[in-house]
């Protein structure tokens, strides 16, 4: 890991000093004379020429840590939510509202002149406890649900340009599963939750988000039925979400790029979403690398594919990852490590961009 990581800041630097000489020859302008003087690009301004962005998420508790903050307002051009927009979050008695941990990053995003990714509306997961400890009819829950999903969207109106509407709707087979909203409102949930979202935001993008679907296969499937089926109906949906919480034990997803090209040709943007590649730790140098190179892969997939609109890192430090807690033995899923330093997957991300 030390000889890569080496071998890329050695190359910046000779790049940086090229750009200089150049500089001072007259001969370069814009950003490679930004560069030479010492404004070395971010991954945003490459995603940027792509005509994509490049997103961290981030979590509230963190925004203490000013070493953190410096790199995810300047690397970055969107940010996610880790949590400050889920249903525990924002509505933690029925009927009562708390928007301050989302507009907390809200207003951190205005700062830096960052775009945000509303997470998410619909899940089973991170429910508020009144919805969770009690049985709904269908009239009772559809209430319930049209309300929490127009007034969040109203709240962040403007604010957010997209809206993970309805997380993890779907098993690893492909069929449903069974939230409290499938068992009780039955599958049209999603194209109501769609539909309220879109009376009340009318300009945002409305997603679909999953993980375990960036391979064609049965749970992807399922995603590509669904979407058409709902553009058929016009039902509001604008693009699809893969969120690529990927393991190094399972392989690298190889038909990524044809799986965004699908859900391009039924009109829908998609997003990289939530991505971490995860191996069991101790990390090495060869798991660093094999890292690497599927994080410029993945880059790659999405730069090939036209509507694939950007990127999103879950979270960008080893630091804040939310893996070992939820992965034992699993962890160094990000490109950069826990004491903040840019790791082989961080230059691989740079080769793909540039
Ligand atoms: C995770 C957060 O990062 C954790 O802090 C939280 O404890 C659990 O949820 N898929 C999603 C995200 O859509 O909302 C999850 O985020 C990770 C998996």
């Amino acid at each position: 890991m030390r000889t890569t990581t080496t071998r890329s800041r050695t190359r910046l630097r000779l790049a940086g000093a090229l750009a200089t000489v150049l500089v001072a020859a007259g001969i370069a302008t814009g950003p490679a004379a930004a560069h030479a003087e010492g404004k070395p690009q971010t991954l945003a301004d490459l995603a940027q020429r792509h005509g994509r962005y490049f997103g961290s998420a981030t979590d509230n508790p963190e925004l203490v840590d000013e070493p953190y903050k410096a790199i995810l307002g300047s690397e970055f051009d969107q940010i996610t939510p880790g949590n400050g927009m889920k249903w525990y979050a924002t509505e933690p008695q029925q009927g009562v509202f708390d928007w301050s941990q989302g507009d907390e990053i809200v207003n951190l995003a205005r700062a830096n002149h960052q775009k945000v990714r509303g997470h998410t509306l619909v899940w089973h997961s991170q429910l508020p406890g009144w919805l969770t400890s009690r049985e709904w009819t269908a009239p009772e829950l559809r209430a319930v649900l049209k309300k929490h999903i127009q007034a969040e969207v109203r709240h962040y109106r403007g604010k957010v340009f997209a809206w993970d509407v309805v997380n993890e709707a779907f098993n690893e087979d492909g069929t449903y599963r069974e939230t409290v909203f499938y068992k009780t409102l039955g599958p049209g949930y999603i194209a109501d939750a769609l539909r309220w979202a879109h009376q009340a935001d009318p300009k945002v993008k409305l997603y679909l988000n999953d993980y375990n679907i960036e391979s064609v296969g049965a749970k992807s499937d399922a995603y590509y039925e669904l979407a058409k089926e709902l553009r058929a109906q016009g039902v509001p949906l604008h693009g699809i979400g893969l969120q690529a919480h990927l393991a190094l034990q399972y392989g690298y997803p190889t038909t990524l790029e044809d799986n965004l090209r699908r859900f391009s040709r039924l009109g829908l943007d998609t997003a990289l979403t939530e991505v971490d590649i995860r191996m069991y730790v101790p990390a090495d140098e060869a798991k660093l690398a094999t890292q690497a190179e599927w994080y410029r892969d993945l880059t790659e997939a999405c730069l090939a594919v036209r509507r694939c609109v950007g990127i999103t890192l879950w979270d960008y430090t080893d630091k804040y990852s939310w893996i070992p807690a939820f992965f034992d033995g699993e962890g160094a899923a990000l490109p950069w490590d826990e004491q903040l330093a840019r790791k082989p997957a961080y230059f691989a991300i740079r080769e793909a961009l540039r």
